[in-house]
């Protein structure tokens, strides 16, 4: 099989070594890549949210299976025109892929579905006049922490959760459209779902740390760190998750004639009345992506094949790895502000580094700094504490002036100290 990644962050660096140790990948051919990738695939340019320009290259390229990484080329048709070329592609159309371009029409979805989710009032025009006080009155409806989200793809950064209704405000007037949601409180998991539109595979779930400081501090980032799998979850959530939200969600998109097939991501929350959906995403999650696959035994390639053509109902159960992965990423000073780049990095080159934001500098070839989450730590090991300190040993060894990364990661998990609440009926509706 010959494979084209389209993407170039951490996220895809994962499936780059996923895909390649397939042992039925002949060729991966990568687009744009980075220089972690190219360790494993051939790199190509490409402007990643121009279908055509995509399309041509798979074409090129004569690959029989195009995996699209991040959303943006997802929401801009990409999946539509590759398989116009009677190419598989995983990843969900333009249409499908609004269940993450657009907050609105995920929750427009989950209330036709009856998924479980946060409630949430959608207002156009937020800074001014009928716009204004209508965040205010969904403000005041929901109560404290307040959580407001820009409508459109942000990258993780366009959600306020704040206790203090004038930064609420504030934010929502910055937006040219926001939703205003009920807060929902509870440990969060992310649930990542194979599918080909009607059958779906989940994988391990994972959880990710979306605030830049120890302790769940600071601003929100695309994510700061991962652990899979989840000790504390109750068992039986993940078929819970299935039942209740994705073949609901997956059988709504059916009915409005945009099947979902590729990478559902479900965010959720654990709260008393049980997993609630925080947000849908259209493809892999980052960094989850770099904890799960180390431990999917399953290859790769095959079972993104049988989604992108409609046969995964036909696919093995899938197999794991036992053991933990635990990931830490690396950020450049100023993440998630505005980020430095151009610092020279020292020891990525090592087993267990999955580059995100790097370049190789002209005309000496250096790996520098490119972005804001510039590479992660990812350690194995039997239990969370050893794949976390080998995550902690990976990210020692790093050499980035001024970098940053948090220290506690799966901390909790790893100790014990994380259990879901105790769970109680919900209110009568
Ligand atoms: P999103 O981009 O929708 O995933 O939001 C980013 C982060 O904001 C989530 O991972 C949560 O940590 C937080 N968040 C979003 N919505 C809610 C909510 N309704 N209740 C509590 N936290 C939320
Ligand atoms: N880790 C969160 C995301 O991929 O959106």
């Amino acid at each position: 099989m010959r494979v084209l990644l389209l993407g170039g962050g951490g996220r895809e660096h994962a499936l780059a070594l996923g895909l390649a140790a397939d042992p039925a990948v002949e060729e991966l051919i990568a687009a744009p890549g980075n220089p972690g990738i190219a360790t494993v695939a051939r790199l190509r340019q490409v402007q990643p949210t121009d279908p055509a320009s995509v399309a041509a290259l798979a074409a090129e390229v004569r690959a029989d299976l195009v995996v699209v990484g991040p959303e943006a080329p997802l929401v801009a048709g990409v999946a539509d025109a590759v398989r116009a070329r009677g190419i598989p592609c995983f990843g969900p159309s333009g249409a499908a892929a609004r269940i993450e371009g657009s907050k609105a029409f995920a929750k427009d979805v989950m209330a036709a579905a009856g998924v479980p989710t946060a409630r949430a009032r959608a207002v156009q025009n937020p800074g001014s006049g009928v716009g204004a006080a209508l965040v205010a009155q969904a403000l005041d409806e929901f109560g404290p922490p307040y959580v407001v989200k820009d409508d459109g793809l942000a990258a993780g950064k366009g959600v306020v959760v704040t206790g203090d209704r004038s930064a609420a405000i504030e934010h929502a007037a910055g937006c040219g459209r926001v939703v205003v949601e009920e807060y929902l409180a509870g440990p969060e998991v992310s649930l990542l779902v194979v599918t080909d539109g009607e059958a779906a595979l989940p994988l391990l779930p994972a959880q990710d740390f979306k605030r830049v400081g120890d302790g769940d501090t600071g601003p929100n980032t695309g994510g700061m760190g991962a652990y899979a799998p989840l000790p504390w979850l109750p068992p039986g959530t993940v078929d819970e998750v299935m039942a209740a939200v994705v073949r609901p969600t997956l059988a709504e998109l059916r009915h409005r004639g945009t099947p979902f097939a590729g990478l559902l991501y479900v965010g959720l929350a654990i709260t008393s009345h049980g997993p609630r959906v925080i947000e849908f995403n259209a493809r892999f999650g980052d960094p989850e992506t770099q904890v799960v696959l180390p431990l999917l035994e399953t290859p790769l390639a095959g079972l993104l094949h049988a989604a992108a053509t409609g046969t995964l109902a036909g696919h093995p159960p899938l197999r794991w790895r036992s053991g933990a992965a635990v990931t830490v990423v690396v950020a450049s000073a100023g993440y998630p502000g505005t980020p430095r780049t151009g610092d020279v990095i020292t020891g990525a080159e090592r087993t267990g580094i999955v580059q995100a934001g790097t370049a190789r500098r002209d005309p000496d070839g250096a790996l520098v700094s490119a972005g804001g989450r510039v590479l992660s730590g990812t350690g194995l090991g039997a239990d969370l504490d050893a794949a976390r300190t080998a995550a902690y040993e990976l990210v020692a060894g790093i050499g980035l002036p001024d970098s940053h990364h948090r220290s506690d990661i799966a901390a909790l998990a790893a100790a014990g100290r994380l259990a879901a609440p105790v769970r109680t009926a919900p209110p009568a509706h």
